[in-house]
């Protein structure tokens, strides 16, 4: 077994961990950072519960060696909260409109949905499927995980204006 020295900024802090090199940036982000918004789901790819954002783009971090990570910019749920510990605009609005059940789905939502709520111009609801399109929930209907987003947006949009 080799391990390998990390060094990336992970929620605004430099991060440096010595990593097997066989593992997932997910093993690191909950193992080595204790994030546990990044969850182990199916560990293939195929459920987007271990969605983060690398260098802004939505990532699996099932499928992406810990390794990888070197120099790059990772976003956890974790990271969307102000200092105070207060929720963000997005996870309240999961809240609000009952896009919430489990939850074990929910952070890997919200992250996949950063790209579409932080866009200047309105989506489709075809669109914000499109784009949460490889995460999956089995207890909450997509419907109002859909409107969680839409209304979030809508809301950044109208702040910008
Ligand atoms: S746990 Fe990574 S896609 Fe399912
Ligand atoms: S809220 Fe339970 S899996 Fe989505």
């Amino acid at each position: 077994m080799a391990n390998k020295l990390i060094t990336c900024t992970i929620n605004g802090k430099k991060r440096e961990y010595y990593i097997d090199i066989r593992s997932s940036l997910t093993d690191m982000l909950r193992g080595e950072a204790g994030l546990d918004s990044v969850k182990h789901g199916c560990d293939v790819g195929e459920c987007g519960a271990c969605t983060v954002l690398i260098d802004g783009l939505p990532f699996n971090s099932c499928i992406y060696l810990a390794i990888w990570a070197e120099g790059k910019d990772i976003l956890t749920l974790e990271g969307l909260s102000n200092v105070k510990g207060t929720i963000s605009d997005i996870q309240q609005a999961f809240i609000d409109e009952g896009a919430v059940q489990c939850g074990f789905c929910t952070p890997g939502f919200i992250m996949s949905s950063i790209p579409i709520i932080t866009r200047k111009e309105p989506s489709t609801r075809e669109e914000i499927r499109k784009q949460v399109a490889g995460n999956l929930c089995r207890c909450t209907g997509y419907e109002k995980i859909v409107d969680a987003i839409e209304k979030t947006q809508k809301k950044r949009i109208a702040e910008r204006t």
